[in-house]
């Protein structure tokens, strides 16, 4: 174990049968610690032991990446995963949800739930007597925050404020870019924004970002791509349609048009910046195939690493460490 990890592990195991249903209910100790349990699990220099333990998915939208990088994390911790999908549980059948998540706590150790409102997940958490994990809502998406930022930490290190890392997010103020407000805001990270008008993030979530940031690092919301990208280390984008907007495409793609991550948009970046994107990406559309396809891009080292915040999380949710 590192020196600074031990020093930090208290901050963790005090979040030990809690609930992650927002990217600020960790604190910037416990963030910056999750991320280091995560980059030591990854490099092989620590391993946790959740045998005979098992976490519930409750899906209610598609998933590839979190359904699979949640299912793979508890195995390789030595524990299991049920999948509980609505389509073949009472859950789809209207079952309240306060007598599922009081029966699925004597069965299980946590639930990981993907759904629309994030006042169900809320709901979810109140009833359970277990951990309850935001595996994404309509509102916020902290597991993804979490590998995004462990990503920028690769490719530049750790940032600390006072004129550190910038990570542009172009597009949808969603549930995505609620999410790594909070986290970058936590992390010391300047994070801008840029979306059409219209598409701006939730303004309680931006106070919150700056409330958390104080004066480490500067949130900033702009309708103006250029603006936002410039001199950024780190690039983002999501679809410009989240699940359960797809009747919105046309309208959506109409007023986002000049907000494409392109090869444009990449050449206001600093030179070494970087490329990320949570995925599915529509190429094209959000992000041009060049530059997803690009030297930039990390696209993919983003993915793998949900694998790794995903088992330090459930390492201290569950009381591994
Ligand atoms: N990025 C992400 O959450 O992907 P999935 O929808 O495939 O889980
Ligand atoms: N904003 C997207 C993220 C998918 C991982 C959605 O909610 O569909």
């Amino acid at each position: 174990m590192s020196p600074q990890l031990a020093s930090v592990l208290p901050s963790l195991a005090a979040l030990r049968g809690h609930d992650l249903l927002s990217s600020a209910d960790l604190s910037r100790e416990q963030t910056f610690a999750l991320l280091q349990l995560a980059a030591e699990l990854k490099s092989g220099e620590r391993c946790i032991d959740l045998r005979g333990k098992t976490l519930g998915l409750i899906f209610t939208k598609a998933s590839t990446r979190t359904r699979v990088s949640f299912t793979v994390a508890m195995a390789r911790l030595g524990g299991q995963t049920v999948d509980l999908n609505p389509s073949v549980t009472q859950v789809g059948r209207g079952e309240p949800v306060a007598d599922t998540a009081r029966v699925l706590s004597r069965y299980m150790d946590a639930l990981a739930i993907r759904t629309f409102a994030q006042d169900e997940l809320a709901e979810y958490a109140h009833w359970a007597t277990i951990p309850v994990i935001n595996a994404l809502t309509d509102l916020e998406h902290p597991c993804q925050a979490l590998a995004d930022l462990l990503t920028v930490q690769e490719a530049f290190g750790v940032s600390d404020g006072q004129g550190g890392l910038t990570l542009a997010y172009v597009g949808d103020g969603n549930n995505v870019a609620h999410s790594l407000l909070l986290t970058g805001a936590l992390l010391g990270v300047n994070v801008r924004i840029g979306c059409p008008s219209g598409f701006e993030p939730d303004p309680a979530l931006v106070e919150r970002a700056r409330a958390l940031a104080g004066e480490r690092s500067a949130i900033v919301v702009t309708h103006d791509p250029v603006a936002a990208v410039r001199g950024a280390q780190a690039l983002y984008t999501d679809v410009w349609a989240s699940m359960g907007q797809e009747g919105e495409q046309a309208q959506r793609e109409a007023a986002f048009q000049g907000f494409c991550l392109d090869e444009a948009l990449l050449a206001e970046a600093d030179a070494r910046a970087i490329v990320l994107h949570c995925l599915p990406a529509h190429r094209g559309e959000e992000i041009s195939a060049g530059v997803i396809e690009g030297s930039a891009s990390r696209v993919f080292d983003q993915a793998e690493n949900r694998l790794h915040v995903q088992q330090a999380l459930l390492a201290v949710l569950l009381g591994g460490l």
